[in-house]
């Protein structure tokens, strides 16, 4: 097997923070498993959520937005965008859009079509939203309470819906509409999908949407090219703080990645359904640039009853590319790597769908194409963390003397908010032929 740590380059965009119990922890309180290359690090500190005023993440009122782009295959590469039309009664509903791609930027010679698709999606308010466990309030309790009450213009006699003020509001415990409040009901903007076909690999496309919105962006080298060092942008627990924004930037501009990984915790939209638009607002200058892969996590699926249905709509993860037949594990094959990402909140046991094709796809991976075997998911399997020490230890057990068996070189986490690295390990001790891992999170 050919393979050198010099053979990819990796940068690890983390910025740390932690508050609360967190932040009393260190590393010489928790029992020393495995050596680590890294210590546990979750420094104190806040950063403030960004306000939903902030000018990074207005709503456009009916223009192109939100501009993604996710990973798809060597040759293929999805677009994702929106409109919202929330406010705009009187514009057509368009359901199609128009993209025009190629290399170059004057003719774009190709044409892909947009496809809408729009989810409802029923409001949690998420104690999170106003008392945060990390970061500054996003809403106070009066304007949650507002959000939900519907006296000044709801008919008394109607005794359906809600006339909550602040004092209704716990502290500690999140709240729901009624489900026959209007208010609670959030419908998304309009969401577009294209997938941009036969692109060439290395190679820069310029994109225009309807006419209104151009971007461009470099593709992927085939699965099996080593000809160049392949750079990795990998972060977790992103958030919408200053510091969210800042580490976009680090990566956009600083690391400048050929593919970025987030393993989990996109928006913590938590079910206040706006925080995935105004995420995807205040990502899109690194999104509608580079190539991003993405794996789910709890707060796309159980923190504000989720279930994943803010994350998939908008972020589609390239399943059936890779034979698996959920978005929540997938893999991506290019230069000299093979990713395989999977969901820590899935069926993970012996018998499940999960780990039947995880052990398939192990098998179908060609260590001469890609040397390189990097496996992402978001609660992780080592880790220094009390609040979280035992969340991840059923799936290591499950799935761990997989990847040790197909030598595994790098495991992918998140979900703690700190960042930790260990030497190569299996089952709790050092071992050169198991896989390093990295637990790396964003600042909250
Ligand atoms: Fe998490």
């Amino acid at each position: 097997m050919q393979r050198s740590w010099a053979a990819i380059a990796i940068f690890l965009s983390v910025l740390l923070s932690a508050i609360g119990v967190l932040a009393v922890l260190t590393n010489d309180a928790v029992p020393d498993w495995v050596s680590r290359t890294s210590s546990y690090q979750a420094p104190r500190g806040a950063s403030p959520e960004i306000p939903p005023t902030d000018i990074r993440v207005l709503s456009r009122m009916g223009a192109i937005e939100q501009v993604h782009l996710v990973a798809s295959r060597h040759d293929r590469v999805t677009l994702v965008f929106v409109r919202d039309i929330s406010a705009s009664p009187d514009m057509p509903l368009q359901l199609q859009a128009t993209v025009r791609y190629g290399r170059n930027a004057t003719t774009l010679d190709n044409e892909g079509l947009a496809k809408a698709r729009v989810y409802t999606g029923m409001q949690e308010y998420n104690s999170y939203l106003w008392n945060p466990p990390m970061g500054a309030p996003f809403l106070n309790r009066s304007a949650v309470a507002a959000l939900m009450n519907t006296q000044s213009w709801a008919q008394p006699w109607w005794q359906v819906y809600n006339n909550d003020t602040a004092a209704d509001i716990p502290e500690n415990k999140s709240v729901n509409a009624a489900y026959n409040n209007p208010a609670s009901l959030y419908q998304s903007p309009l969401i577009y999908t294209v997938k941009l076909e036969n692109l060439l690999p290395n190679t820069q496309y310029f994109y225009e949407i309807e006419g209104e919105y151009s971007g461009n962006f470099t593709t992927l080298p085939m699965d099996g090219d080593h000809s160049k060092p392949l750079t990795l942008g990998m972060w977790a627990d992103v958030g919408q703080t200053n510091v969210s924004a800042l580490n976009m930037e680090y990566l956009l501009h600083d690391v400048n990645p050929d593919l970025v990984l987030l393993a989990g915790d996109l928006s913590y939209a938590d079910a206040f359904q706006q925080r995935w638009d105004t995420w995807g607002r205040l990502m899109e200058p690194l999104m509608s640039h580079k190539l991003s892969l993405f794996c789910n996590a709890d707060h796309e699926l159980n923190v504000g009853n989720e279930q994943n249905v803010g994350y998939m709509f908008r972020y589609p993860a390239p399943f059936d590319e890779s034979n698996s037949p959920s978005f929540e594990y997938y893999s991506f094959k290019t230069g000299p790597l093979h990713v395989i990402a999977l969901g820590s909140y899935t069926v993970f046991n012996r018998s499940s769908v999960q780990y039947r094709w995880l052990e398939e796809e192990l098998s179908r991976v060609d260590r001469r194409r890609t040397p390189w075997l990097l496996v992402m998911l978001h609660v992780p399997w080592y880790c220094s963390n009390f609040v979280h020490i035992g969340e991840g230890l059923l799936m290591r057990e499950s799935m761990e003397p997989l990847l040790y068996k197909y030598g595994v070189d790098i495991v992918l986490t998140g979900h703690v908010h700190a960042y930790e690295r260990t030497y190569p390990v299996y089952q709790n001790v050092t071992n050169p032929c198991g896989p390093v891992h990295f637990d790396l999170g964003d600042c909250r």
